[in-house]
């Protein structure tokens, strides 16, 4: 039996009261905050992920599905968004409108992670981006819009994770302290560590390994580090959230997994925190337009994991409002019956009423059994009697009681 790929799944009927529920929620936050959507291809050219996610995070480095498709060319399935809308924001000459340029998306990401509860192959992520503004109202903004999404969908219990890691400018002296902080212990590291403060040494104070977090705990803080510029811009930041009265947590330790952020980035996290339990994350890319080819342009985005959203869902027990169902089942009894059900039905939903039929050839009994356990509340029963006389039978499946009604009445008896 073939199953589908490990790290995948399949998203059945009874799940997707969840997703519609998100992305509805989704639909209404980001017309709240002037975000339009935008649609980007599965698959990009590999490149476009190397230069900015950065060749030394996991993601370049080992979770990518790349392949060469028939022409040679390398393409990778997105392993996440921003690159994607920072593409076609320079492809479609999207600095020409009024800046900044707000766009949200919501997309299947893919990345070729050790599968567990939360972290998935496949996932699906809401996100959005600002770009074209440096300003720090846009920060308070984009975080403001994280935050009331989380309200919105009546998760509890969440805390937002704060930090910045400066410029171009100011980082190199931050990395410098910072590597000379985790030299002084580099025979406690864990390997993975060892690696990472020869190749990502900002990537070391994200390290989840026991034996790191001392020294994790008691490095360097970027915060500590910052130009005038970015402190600034930082301390404006943090005024704007107090005024917006978001509650935030700084957290020094907080340097995201993707190369191509600056000054803010921010996580939403639930209150009992682990490596793979962020709700969601993002963060400035000052510079990420121009390393792809464009103009010095400022931005900020964030996304969401959706499938995370659906797990503290259900551990939240948040009421999801059902989808709706077709209202009305046909049963019907010999092949007369048959011909008026299939033709009741077509002229029911040319009405706008949802309309089942019941499978042929099963006996009366066991089609208003089907109907009790596909949770239908009223039922049309036809049978030889009912189409001598031209009539139904409406039935209501939960007190079980019965009328007849003519065939040209039951439109309105049935609305
Ligand atoms: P990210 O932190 O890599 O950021 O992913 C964003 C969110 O996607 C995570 O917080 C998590 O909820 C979800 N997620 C990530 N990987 C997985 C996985 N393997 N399985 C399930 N859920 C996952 C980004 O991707 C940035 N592009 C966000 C951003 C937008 N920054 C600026 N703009």
């Amino acid at each position: 039996m073939y199953q589908a790929p490990r790290g995948t799944f399949d998203i059945l009927p009874k799940e997707q009261a969840y997703w519609r529920y998100i992305e509805q929620k989704v639909v209404n936050i980001c017309q709240l905050y002037g975000y339009e959507r935008i649609d980007a291809p599965v698959f990009e050219d590999s490149q476009l992920f190397s230069r900015s996610v950065g060749k030394e995070t996991d993601i370049v480095d080992k979770q990518m599905y790349t392949f060469k498709d028939r022409g040679g060319n390398s393409l990778t399935l997105r392993p996440e968004g921003t690159a994607p809308v920072c593409r076609a924001y320079l492809e479609h000459g999207l600095h020409n409108l009024p800046q900044p340029v707000r766009l949200y998306y919501l997309a299947a990401i893919f990345r070729y992670e050790r599968p567990q509860s939360g972290r998935y192959r496949q996932h699906h992520q809401f996100g959005y981006e600002a770009i074209g503004d440096g300003d720090p109202t846009l920060d308070a903004e984009v975080i403001d819009m994280a935050w009331r999404f989380f309200t919105s969908l009546s998760l509890r219990h969440l805390s937002l994770q704060l930090n910045s890691i400066g410029c171009k400018k100011c980082r190199r002296q931050y990395l410098a302290a910072l590597k000379e902080h985790y030299a002084r212990s580099s025979k406690n590291l864990c390997s993975d560590c060892k690696t990472r403060l020869k190749r990502n040494p900002l990537r070391l104070l994200d390290c989840k390994k026991r034996q790191c977090q001392p020294i994790a705990d008691s490095a360097p803080r970027s915060t500590d580090y910052l130009c005038s510029e970015c402190e600034k811009h930082f301390s404006q930041l943090k005024r704007y959230l107090k005024l917006l009265k978001i509650p935030f947590t700084l957290n020094h330790r907080l340097v995201r997994g993707l190369d191509y952020y600056t000054r803010t980035v921010f996580e939403i996290q639930p209150e009992k925190a682990t490596a793979q339990s962020a709700l969601g994350g993002g963060g400035r890319y000052d510079d990420l337009i121009e390393e792809l080819g464009g103009k010095p342009t400022p931005a900020i985005g964030f996304g969401a994991g959706l499938e995370r959203i659906v797990l503290n869902l259900k551990k939240e027990s948040a009421p999801i409002p059902p989808l709706p169902r077709p209202q009305l089942f046909i049963a019907h009894l010999g092949d007369a019956a048959t011909e008026d059900a299939v033709k009741l039905a077509a002229s029911l939903r040319k009405a706008g009423i949802a309309a089942v039929i019941a499978p042929a050839g099963k006996s009366l009994k066991s089609q208003l059994r089907q109907a009790n356990s596909l949770g239908f509340t009223k039922a049309v029963i036809i049978g030889e009697d009912e189409v001598k006389s031209g009539t139904a039978i409406v039935r209501d499946m939960t007190t079980s009681q019965q009328k007849t009604v003519p065939l040209p009445q039951l439109e309105r008896e049935l609305k």
